[in-house]
């Protein structure tokens, strides 16, 4: 039996699918995304960009790049477009595994992950900070071969992670089980473009505890899950500077976002 929502309590990946403009939250999502927004007004429409660049990200890897397998980790509620449709509509032979650590996302995901003819899609239930039983997992080895180039997207999932030392390790096993000429997807919320005094406000309401882990990190911290790897055209930058796109309207100080498309030498 799948598990039953429970919905008594904040569930963050159910607030999330709500700034994305999904429909399956309930009040303790509604009321905290209200007093978030009540100190930064954007939150929803940078949750969105957020999303929006890990999109173009994965279509400038299959289209440009040659990637042609993607393990998308921390996947999130499936919404539309989601990565699966964007990679096989550019290439229809694309292999994509979605993992994530909430048992919810996984029901959901295996309704609509549907693998066609050529491609395949899997949903995987995993954790990032357990990357060796991940790496292990047979359902995952049957769609994603290591010794070719993989793409791993960390989507808005890192700053899930409060602690450094474990967020790095998982990075770092992650990034040594890949073929060269992989790549690695960053998203990653931050603080810096925030004036100080909104800066304070955010994270007096974090250290209440009452809406879930949100651990903001420097342009240098999140560069720093890259080491040795090769950042690609145009660097470290907000997603509303990563290959902006027509849906791109929020400036960078809203966008509160770090994005990095790094390569494995
Ligand atoms: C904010 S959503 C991001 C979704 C998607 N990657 C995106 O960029 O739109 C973060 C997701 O990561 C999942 N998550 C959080 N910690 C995780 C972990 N340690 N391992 C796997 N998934 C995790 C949450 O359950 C949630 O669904």
């Amino acid at each position: 039996m799948p598990p039953e929502p429970d919905i008594s309590g904040l569930n963050t990946s159910r607030r999330y699918n709500q700034w994305l403009g999904g429909k399956d939250n309930y009040s303790a999502e509604r009321e905290s995304t209200a007093t978030i927004v009540s100190v930064l007004p954007n939150m929803m429409a940078a949750a969105r960009e957020g999303r929006a660049v890990v999109l173009r990200a994965v279509r400038h890897l299959v289209a440009d790049r040659g990637i042609r397998q993607i393990l998308d980790v921390g996947a999130g509620r499936p919404l539309s477009p989601n990565v699966h449709e964007v990679a096989q509509s550019e290439n229809p032979a694309s292999r994509i595994v979605y993992v994530d650590n909430d048992a919810l996302v996984g029901v959901q995901h295996r309704g609509t992950t549907v693998s066609g003819s050529d491609g395949v899609t899997e949903f995987v239930d995993g954790d990032l900070l357990d990357v060796e039983r991940l790496l292990a997992d047979e359902q995952l080895r049957a769609v994603i071969d290591f010794s070719q180039p993989v793409a791993v997207l960390l989507g808005s999932v890192l700053h899930l992670i409060d602690d450094d030392q474990r967020a790095h390790d998982a990075v770092r096993a992650l990034i040594a089980a890949l073929a060269p000429g992989s790549y690695v997807v960053i998203v990653h919320g931050t603080f810096d473009t925030l004036p100080s005094e909104v800066q304070s406000k955010v994270r007096a309401l974090i250290a209440t505890g009452e809406h879930g882990v949100y651990r903001a990190r420097s342009r240098d911290e999140v560069a720093a899950f890259l080491d040795g790897l090769e950042v690609i055209e145009p660097g470290i930058v907000s997603s509303v500077e990563w290959q902006p796109g027509e849906e791109t309207t929020t400036s960078v100080a809203d966008a509160m976002c770090w994005v990095a498309v790094a390569r494995v030498p």
